[in-house]
């Protein structure tokens, strides 16, 4: 039976860590855009999209780290999602996007063989994306819907609206 007498003035939504998997799709589209300047041979666009992405996939993983993670602790050890297991994938993401960056360093003034190169990249960046993908399934189905469990609503609440404040 619902508490008629509770009434929170904020929002009747409740709030849900499921929520963050609309960063996950920004961050999606805005490497995407990425790929679709490097398919033409934009260099100067994609590299711009490139450091957009990474300035966005930081914000997020730092999010995830210095305010999600140790919330998640709470819950105890949970078969599947162990915490060195996301840490280690944000990890691999950071190594991905050093190498990607220097890729596209190396293509100012463009070298004979670019079309190449990308094509070279972009089978990169397919590793890159598997790893994504799988990365945030985990976050789906495990990391999220454990911090929904383990906190209330008052602090999913001023969790997720830290999330909005980005510090550019
Ligand atoms: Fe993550
Ligand atoms: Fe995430």
């Amino acid at each position: 039976m619902k508490n008629a007498s509770s009434h929170h003035p904020v929002s009747t939504a409740a709030p849900s860590f499921l929520s963050l998997l609309d960063v996950h799709a920004r961050l999606n589209e805005i490497f995407l855009l990425h790929q679709e300047a490097l398919l033409m041979q934009d260099i100067h666009l994609a590299r711009e999209r490139l450091l957009q992405f990474e300035r966005e996939l930081l914000a997020h993983m730092m999010f995830e780290e210095e305010r999600l993670f140790p919330i998640y602790e709470r819950a105890g050890r949970i078969p599947g999602g162990p915490l060195e297991l996301f840490a280690g994938e944000h990890r691999k993401m950071r190594l991905f996007l050093d190498r990607f960056k220097q890729r596209l360093d190396g293509w100012i003034p463009p070298p004979p063989d670019l079309k190449r190169q990308i094509i070279a990249l972009f089978d990169e960046q397919a590793m890159f994306k598997h790893l994504v993908e799988h990365h945030d399934l985990r976050e789906q189905n495990i990391l999220y819907p454990t911090l929904d469990r383990v906190t209330d609503e008052r602090e999913r609440q001023q969790l997720l609206h830290l999330k909005g404040r980005s510090r550019s």
